[in-house]
């Protein structure tokens, strides 16, 4: 290998950026000629590929985002797209590539390495947590954070007004932000994915929270939540628990921006790091992971295809007995 790009793709997430630094530094170190790809699968097709050096990734550790911009690129997905996307790679000799996001990135990444016999390592990045072969994605605890930063925030006003409050937080199939989030921030119930609450044990819960002078309450609502999210939750709730004044908020994007935590910056330096040196020892089709303190490797397609129940059982039964 002699030449290496790197891209992120799909939904932003914080700790990117430490990566693709990572990324760079590592190849350069290595002697390696390296390449951003600016918006993700879109900038291979629009030949939008630029030579970096260690300089290019000075003081970006600490951004949220992507300097290199991200782009869910539907184009990618035919063949014409791919075609040309290798036809810009092979014209600057790249036969390296590392691509950061999630599940759909992988899937473009799998296609395109199986095609072109391009050399792929894919480094887990979403906030969402939801890959199989790593325990944490790069981006999830920036998150958490972010979300508990505001979760405290509104239980202030929560608790003054003596309202309940409903709060969505994201994860379009994945509850693991919100399960970690009810539990750093306190709150009376949780509402995922994965797991089926009935409006029934809910408004049983709040109902015992209010009979033991409970003066106000939070709920968190993932948005994959099968039976609706915040505000549909919500309006049904009020119709038949009527304690307190109701309110709704749904976090948004604010949930993927920020300064990366700690663990991202270090989580983003070792799977950028680690990236690299498996292209370097001639490995393809796989993505760099987390398990335990080990970083670990998991071949893309079975990333792809198992899927794990990341949710911790402590913490769903915690949700019960903490919140009394
Ligand atoms: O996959 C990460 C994520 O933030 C999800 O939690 C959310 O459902 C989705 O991306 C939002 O995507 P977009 O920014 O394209 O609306």
């Amino acid at each position: 290998i002699k030449n290496i790009a790197v891209l992120t793709s799909g939904g932003d997430a914080p700790g990117m950026n430490a990566c693709i630094r990572a990324v760079i530094r590592t190849g350069i170190y290595n002697g390696i000629n390296m390449f951003g790809v600016l918006q993700g699968y879109q900038g291979l097709i629009n030949n939008n590929i630029n030579p970096m050096d260690a300089r290019s990734v000075s003081n970006i550790i600490h951004l949220g985002g992507t300097v290199l911009k991200t782009a869910r690129c539907l184009e990618f997905k035919t063949e014409e797209g791919m075609e040309i996307a290798f036809q810009n790679l092979k014209a600057r000799d790249i036969d390296g590539l590392v691509v950061i996001g999630g599940d759909g990135t992988f899937t473009g990444a799998q296609r395109f390495g199986h095609k072109y016999g391009v050399r792929v390592m894919g480094v887990p990045g979403t906030i969402d947590n939801d890959l199989y072969g790593s325990d944490f994605t790069l981006g999830y605890d920036t998150a958490i954070n972010t979300v508990i930063e505001a979760i405290d925030k509104i239980r202030d006003t929560a608790d003054s007004h003596d309202r309940l409050f409903f709060i969505e937080v994201m994860g379009r199939d994945s509850g693991c932000i919100a399960l970690r989030s009810s539990i750093a921030s306190g709150a009376e119930a949780v509402l995922l994915p994965e797991k089926e609450t009935s409006l029934d044990e809910l408004i049983s819960q709040l109902e015992a929270g209010a009979s033991t002078k409970k003066s106000s309450s939070i709920v968190i609502v993932s948005e994959g939540h099968k039976q609706g999210g915040a505000y549909d939750i919500a309006k049904k709730v009020k119709e038949r628990f009527n304690h307190y004044d109701t309110k709704v908020t749904i976090l948004g994007h604010l949930q993927r921006g920020g300064s990366p935590s700690s663990f991202d910056r270090i989580l983003g330096s070792r799977l950028g790091f680690a990236a690299v040196n498996e292209l370097l020892k001639g490995n393809t089709m796989q993505m760099v992971g987390l398990r335990g303190n080990d970083i670990v490797t998991t071949d893309i397609e079975e990333a792809l295809t198992k899927h794990s129940f990341k949710l911790e059982s402590d913490l769903l039964e915690m949700t019960k007995v903490l919140s009394i």
